[in-house]
């Protein structure tokens, strides 16, 4: 499995801060290694269903080869606002601090949303 490919790679520096044990950390800074692979696996492929290679040619993860790698940087920045500014602003909500992430929309899926075949044909 990729992570443990990388894990064996970083070995003795899982706690260091992503930008010092990776070539092109923009928006991790500051996150233990170890920690950035776990958003990785979890967070990112699973959910969205996909495996590494939906973002990145394994094996050259600093690179900016796939135009998903940037798509999953802005849909980060999209999740940050709808968090910490869109969601606070909606009054009466039953959770006191309502969030979502990646899983909540792709929920398994990579392509999400009211533009993609399976939506248009109403499945929820
Ligand atoms: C949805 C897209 C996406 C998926 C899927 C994904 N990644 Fe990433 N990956 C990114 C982004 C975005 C960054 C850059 C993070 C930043 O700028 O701080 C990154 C950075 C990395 C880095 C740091 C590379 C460097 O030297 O700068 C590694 C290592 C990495 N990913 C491994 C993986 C592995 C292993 C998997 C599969 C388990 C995976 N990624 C799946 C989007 C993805
Ligand atoms: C509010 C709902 C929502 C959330 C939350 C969300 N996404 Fe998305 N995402 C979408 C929609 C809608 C699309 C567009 C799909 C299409 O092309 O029709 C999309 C597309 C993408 C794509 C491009 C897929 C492709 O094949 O072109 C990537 C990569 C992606 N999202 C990653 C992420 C990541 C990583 C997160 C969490 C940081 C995230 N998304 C959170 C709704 C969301």
């Amino acid at each position: 499995m990729h992570v443990n490919e990388v894990l064996a790679e970083i070995k003795g520096k899982e706690q260091m801060p992503a930008e010092q044990v990776f070539k092109n950390i923009r928006m991790y800074k500051g996150m233990p290694a170890q920690r950035l692979l776990a958003i990785m696996n979890r967070g990112f492929s699973n959910s969205l269903g996909v495996s590494c290679s939906h973002c990145h040619v394994v094996g050259d993860y600093d690179k900016e080869d796939k135009p998903t790698k940037q798509i999953a940087r802005d849909m980060s920045g999209m999740v940050t606002t709808i968090n910490g500014t869109l969601l606070k602003n909606i009054k009466n909500l039953k959770s006191t601090d309502p969030t979502i992430n990646c899983g909540t929309c792709h929920n398994g899926r990579a392509r999400p949303g009211a533009g993609n075949a399976a939506m248009r044909a109403g499945a929820p």
